[in-house]
């Protein structure tokens, strides 16, 4: 397919209330544009043009490794913002999309049906059009007596007999570019809003005696424009559900979908299992067999096989096979847990590697350090890694028993098979399988409550 497109993104977006542009506001970690955009790619689509102008130092970066950027300095309408591509345009034959940048549920399958649709019959246009239970807000598809699209009306240009239509347009076009550039040439502004409106040009092909093709869209979902914080919570709502469903087919088990929230690029094997109130964030992956959850969140963590990760909040970190975790735990960046290790509960270890089959299963704080394999930190240990101005490293050999309730004043080693007697508060290096003890000798006072 050799088809091209156009994403509108120029708008403010008033109606967010927000200071970020309507196209960079997220859905499942990914700004509605990217979703745009990386539908137009997926149905083969590799010649884009974005149209930006508010908030386009935002913008731009997220739009220009894929497409080609024109600036839109005033906003005077849809039509307007089509007509600034001209030049980028000029050597485009043959289909050109035109979509919203605020429509980031459309599926490349919809796409590559519209370019179809006009392609099979070399029609000027084919549009999307969709059947809204409420369609406020939609322009509204007029059709003629022989039952074929006449012309579009605005919400806010419509009679009170148009406004009672409820087939809507979705925003979403394939055209024949040469016709779209001439067309775009006779678009007035003598409207309710006073802006160049796209969807002139569809009364415009009527009257050349061009074939318009309308396609009813499916599955109304796709066709969700996002004006508002409302529709937002909407669109997320029902990306969730496209997300979940597709791990659900591709193996994985979630008790509960409705509090599992997927992001955009997280990578899942099969047979793994989520457990509800699940957030996977950023880049996070996960290998067969692992447990995730309930109540976890892993930002850009990977976890391998066969790991149970049980109420965690991880961040940045590397989970090996047959690690067990929490429940409350927290990992903060840069945390290894190396295969078969244990972080337990209410342990909190930040840029540090818990080695094979080490564990740190109560009430710890681990920063900074270094630890071997077979190490067990017993309860309350923590290490005292900053000094007030500055961090410091603390490393633990292979198979130390670190005594509860240590402090180990960093910067500290303790050699392999070393012991750390319970209550220590350890500032100088212990040596391999010595033992390390530092604290008050027990005083009885017999018969003093007497
Ligand atoms: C538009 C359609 C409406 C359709 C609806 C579907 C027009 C005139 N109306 O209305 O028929 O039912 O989408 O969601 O096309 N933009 C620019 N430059 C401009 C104006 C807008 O780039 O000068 C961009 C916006 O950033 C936005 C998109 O075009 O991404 C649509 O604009 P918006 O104001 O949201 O149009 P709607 O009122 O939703
Ligand atoms: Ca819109």
């Amino acid at each position: 397919m050799s088809a091209s497109a156009i994403v509108l993104a120029a708008g403010e977006g008033s109606r967010m209330k927000s200071a970020l542009p309507k196209v960079a506001h997220e859905i499942l970690g990914k700004p509605m544009i990217r979703w745009a955009i990386d539908a137009l790619k997926d149905a083969g689509i590799t010649r884009i043009v974005s149209v930006l102008g508010h908030g386009r130092d935002t913008v731009s970066p997220l739009v220009q490794t894929d497409t080609h950027i024109v600036i839109q300095a005033e906003q005077n309408g849809t039509a307007d913002a089509v007509m600034v591509t001209k030049d980028a345009c000029k050597d485009i034959t043959g289909s050109l999309v035109v979509m919203y940048g605020d429509c980031p549920l459309m599926s490349a399958q919809t796409i590559k049906s519209l370019i179809d649709l006009r392609e099979s019959h070399e029609a000027a246009i084919s549009l999307l059009t969709v059947e809204l239970e409420n369609p406020t807000g939609y322009g509204r598809i007029v059709r003629d007596d022989t039952n074929n699209v006449a012309r579009i009306v605005e919400q806010k240009d419509c009679t009170p007999d148009q406004a009672l239509i409820t087939e809507c347009n979705a925003g979403f076009y394939c055209f024949d570019a040469q016709f779209l550039f001439e067309a775009l040439e006779h678009v007035k502004s003598n409207n309710a809003q006073g802006e160049f409106y796209l969807t002139d040009v569809i009364q415009i092909a009527r009257e050349q005696n061009r074939d318009v093709r309308a396609l009813i869209a499916e599955d109304s979902n796709e066709c969700l424009g996002v004006n508002n914080r409302v529709q937002l919570a909407q669109a997320t709502k029902l990306m969730q559900k496209r997300i979940n469903e597709a791990h659900m087919m591709a193996g994985v088990t979630m008790m509960d979908p409705e509090t599992t929230w997927i992001e955009a690029d997280v990578t899942i094997a099969n047979d793994v299992t989520l457990l509800p109130s699940t957030y996977l964030m950023g880049t996070t992956s996960i290998e067969t067999g692992s447990i995730i959850g309930p109540n976890t969140r892993l930002t850009d963590t990977t976890v391998g096989k066969s790991a149970r990760i049980d109420e965690t909040v991880a961040v940045k970190s590397q989970i090996d096979d047959e690690v067990t975790c929490g429940p409350r735990a927290y990992l903060r960046e840069g945390t290894h847990l190396c295969e078969g290790a244990k972080a337990g509960t209410h342990v909190e270890i930040k840029k540090s590697t818990i080695g094979p089959h080490s564990k740190v299963p109560h009430l710890s704080y681990i920063g900074d350090t270094t630890m071997g394999a077979r190490v067990n930190v017993g309860a309350g240990s923590i290490t005292c890694n900053y000094d007030g101005e500055h961090k410091h490293p603390t490393t633990i050999g292979d198979d130390v028993f670190v005594g509860s309730d240590t402090m180990m004043v960093a910067p500290v080693s303790l050699g392999d098979k070393s012991v750390i007697a319970a209550g220590s508060v350890i500032v100088e290096d212990v040596p391999a399988k010595a033992l390390g003890i530092a604290r008050g000798r027990q005083v009885n006072k017999p018969g003093y409550r007497a």
